[in-house]
């Protein structure tokens, strides 16, 4: 009975969805601290793709429950929409859904501001953000002016908070629609909404309390990646949030001495949506493999991810800052058909080697990844155990571990739960990271 935080290692996108769905069957509750719609986790269940943004794909996995906490922005249109959906797919959430009434709220003005930073960016400072109003959001929370769930359900506090938040922002909203227009479109839904979601809201911080009091299973699911971190990512090109492991303390009001094991997920290769620094990005035929065969399209926005080498300098650097006990590596089978691999061990900068990650912009932009070559190869993957793995692939796992520092405990072929190798059984039971203490 313990608690489990899963995190993503690199700039998301690692398969956090998959592997949460795979650990959701031993946990009680499923728990997002962070982010909001920006992100997608795409599941197979069924055998039928579900995409979640907002609700912990643990949703999926009958008699389950879910909890979206304070650290989440909500924009409750959206997440009205999910849960349409899921209840068209005959998923039943009634009873099984915790919605924090500490949460922001995004609203339509959010999403004009988003842009408008981003269209007035110069092509150097843009961020490539998903535009759903995640950055401005997550600045009015911050500016102390934001509108959280409760404020939302409370007329007179919310028409308080929107009037000053409209005349506030006036300036930048008019550049997209007449501001009455902009009121008009907020309130639209509003009654809607409070109706929906009034069952689903509470003080979660209490119950997620509660559960671990009565010694519960809970997975804490982070959304996004280590490198996207307001604070320890590629700063500004990151998301507003705190992805890290230590987010989901701030994120859920759980504290830190509840938090038994954490799980860090890493892709095979790398991959990143948006602008900003990427060392081993590759624009060869390598990329386009990785990028084809890895079907590297965003789950939210559709765009094509940028695709590279494996960065061991990224995720040794992601495990300190996560305090990760193991890894569960995704996507290996992508990598089968090449007939080499490499993964970056360190950075040249001017005349020095770096071996740790530097802060600064600057040098991040001009770093150049220095290099292990590797025989590819040419058998599948897809195997269900570990021992059945070509003798390549093996060596590359172990050189991944090496140079990381970290064990891999599970290894993902595929989309579905039956492509999975479970090297080391302790994964199952999230109390492996007491063990490491
Ligand atoms: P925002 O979170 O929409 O503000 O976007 C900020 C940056 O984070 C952009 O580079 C996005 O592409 C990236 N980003 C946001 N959410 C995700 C995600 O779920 N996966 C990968 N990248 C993301």
């Amino acid at each position: 009975m313990a608690t489990l935080v899963v995190v993503g290692t690199q700039w998301g996108d690692e398969g956090k969805g998959k592997i949460v769905h795979l650990l959701a069957e031993k946990s009680n509750y499923i728990v997002r601290y962070q982010g909001g719609n920006n992100a997608g986790h795409t599941v197979i269940f069924d055998n039928k793709e579900f995409i979640l943004h907002l609700v912990p794909s643990g949703i999926l996995e009958p008699n389950k429950k879910c909890i979206i906490g304070n650290g989440v922005v909500v924009d409750p249109v959206e997440l009205i929409q999910e849960i349409e959906f899921l209840e068209q797919k005959d998923i039943n959430i009634n009873g099984r859904l915790f919605i924090s009434d500490a949460c922001h709220i995004i609203l339509p003005y959010h999403k004009f501001i988003d842009v408008w930073i981003e269209q007035k960016s110069t092509k150097k400072n843009k961020i490539g953000t998903t535009k759903k109003g995640i950055g401005p959001a997550y600045a009015d929370k911050v500016e102390r002016v934001g509108i959280r769930m409760a404020d939302y359900m409370n007329d007179d506090i919310f028409f308080e908070l929107l009037d000053r938040n409209l005349a506030e922002k006036k300036v930048i909203l008019e550049n997209f629609k007449n501001i009455d227009k902009i009121r008009e479109e907020v309130l639209k839904d509003r009654e809607k909404v409070i109706k929906r979601l009034t069952c689903f809201v509470c003080n979660t911080s209490f119950l997620l309390n509660q559960v671990i009091r009565e010694k519960q299973n809970v997975i804490f699911e982070s959304a996004q990646g280590t490198m996207l971190d307001v604070d320890f990512g590629t700063y500004p090109f990151v998301t507003s949030s705190n992805p890290l492991s230590g987010g989901c303390c701030i994120g859920t009001g759980v504290a830190p001495n509840k938090i038994d094991s954490i799980l860090g997920v890493v892709k095979a290769y790398t991959t990143r949506v948006g602008e900003g620094p990427f060392p081993t990005e590759l624009f060869d035929e390598y990329g386009k493999h990785l990028s084809q065969k890895g079907q590297e399209f965003g789950a939210t926005t559709g765009r094509p991810r940028r695709c590279g080498w494996f960065d061991a300098v990224v995720v040794r650097y992601s495990i300190m800052v996560n305090g990760v006990n193991v890894l569960a590596l995704t996507k290996l089978d992508v990598l089968d058909g090449l007939e080499e691999v490499k993964i970056c061990t360190g950075y040249k900068y001017k005349d020095k080697i770096l071996d740790q990650m530097p802060s600064s912009r600057a040098i991040f932009e001009k770093l150049e990844p220095i290099y292990i070559k590797m025989t590819g190869w040419n058998e599948s993957t897809k195997v269900k155990f570990y021992d059945e793995l070509n003798d390549n692939a093996k060596a590359y796992l172990k050189k991944l571990e090496e140079l990381v520092e970290c064990k891999i405990a599970l290894i993902s072929m595929g989309r579905s739960r039956e492509e999975t190798i479970i090297c080391d059984e302790k994964i199952l039971d999230f109390s492996f990271g007491k063990e490491a203490k």
